[in-house]
């Protein structure tokens, strides 16, 4: 068994309150109880069987609108020639609280992993101005079409300094922006990295939005991730499963910044979506999975046919086991 596989389970068995959840338990230990065991932490097993995959026993970290902010995207504005859109970053050094006592020295845009969403329509000029708070030299670099100065790889900002990146937003379609300082790894791994939604100029058709940035946490620096997330905690969404209407379109707006694996995937139960790659025209897939490289974007458009509790999760089990799922609470 390679380094990096015991070690994971080696530290999801150092959670107790990871390992009190029984069944999760189970997901993360079932293959291994000798691990488990030579670990000490036969106790575990004691445990099956007593609480749900989903809700109030589920180890996750807060309440129920402690991510709202990351997942529920600012509305889409029509286009309007001449808009100015600004945001503010601040890059800060913070420790996040990822799992039930596992907590990450990240490195931060306002604080969070992943960074704020950023959202414009084609055409308005983005305005962010960037604070580098921390104690290492950072950029932004955003996926799109923009000048050579804007990149966000030669004008390395330092700690305590400021840098305003200033183009027009396009082309339409899910991107992301990520710090471009060296060693890029360490950079991204550590946090720096966030959605970026540029709008059609004649917006979507309505639909409840969500955004999901797929990511994990190498809590013990071997360079292998011991936790997978959307948007920052583990089983975030299964202790609070996102509530969504049947007769409406669910958009979920989905990247892939996970460092260390080369893909990441997003599967969901019991239906079918249509997935538009970078947030582009048609869709080419209808499908209940889709993968995505290290950087790589796109839309995900569901109209759900019954009504009930889905799952979605990675459909790399391990990234499932280790944080990476949740459920959609499809209600009339
Ligand atoms: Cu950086
Ligand atoms: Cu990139």
């Amino acid at each position: 068994m390679p380094k990096s596989r015991v070690t994971r389970r080696a530290l999801l068995a150092g959670a107790a309150p990871l390992v009190a959840a029984g069944p999760l338990a189970k997901l993360a230990f079932g293959e291994d109880d000798r691990l488990a065991t030579h670990l000490g932490h036969d106790h575990v097993h004691s445990n099956l069987g007593h609480a749900a995959m989903i809700g109030a026993e589920v180890p996750a970290v807060g309440g129920p609108h402690d991510l709202d902010e990351l997942t529920i995207p600012p509305p889409a504005l029509p286009h309007q020639p001449g808009r100015v859109r600004e945001y503010e970053l601040v890059a800060v050094d913070r420790s996040v609280e990822i799992a039930p006592g596992i907590e990450f020295p990240a490195w931060t845009y306002n604080g969070t992993v992943p960074g704020p969403v950023i959202r414009a329509t084609e055409d308005d000029l983005l305005r962010v101005r960037f604070t580098n708070g921390g104690t290492h030299p950072h950029t932004i670099h955003f996926h799109g079409i923009h000048p050579a100065d804007m990149d966000g790889v030669f004008e390395i900002v330092g700690p305590g300094e400021t840098f305003t990146y200033e183009f027009p937003a396009r082309p339409y379609g899910m991107h992301l922006y990520h710090c471009h300082a060296t060693p890029l790894k360490k950079h991204i791994h550590k946090g720096l990295y966030g959605a970026f939604i540029v709008d059609p100029p004649e917006p979507r058709p309505p639909a409840q939005e969500l955004v999901m940035v797929m990511n994990g946490f190498d809590t013990d620096g071997d360079g292998g991730n011991n936790f997978y997330t959307v948007n920052g905690r583990s089983f975030f969404f299964a202790k609070h499963p996102i509530t969504v209407s049947r007769s409406r379109t669910v958009r979920v707006y989905l990247a892939n910044l996970t460092e260390f694996d080369l893909i990441n995937s997003f599967h969901l139960h019991g239906d079918f979506f249509r997935y538009y790659p970078t947030g582009r025209d048609e869709p080419v897939l209808f499908t209940d999975t889709v993968m995505q490289c290290q950087g790589e974007r796109g839309i995900i458009e569901i109209d759900f046919a019954n009504t009930g509790l889905f799952m979605f999760h990675a459909h790399q089990s391990e990234f499932a086991e280790l944080g990476w799922m949740g459920f959609f609470n499809v209600v009339d």
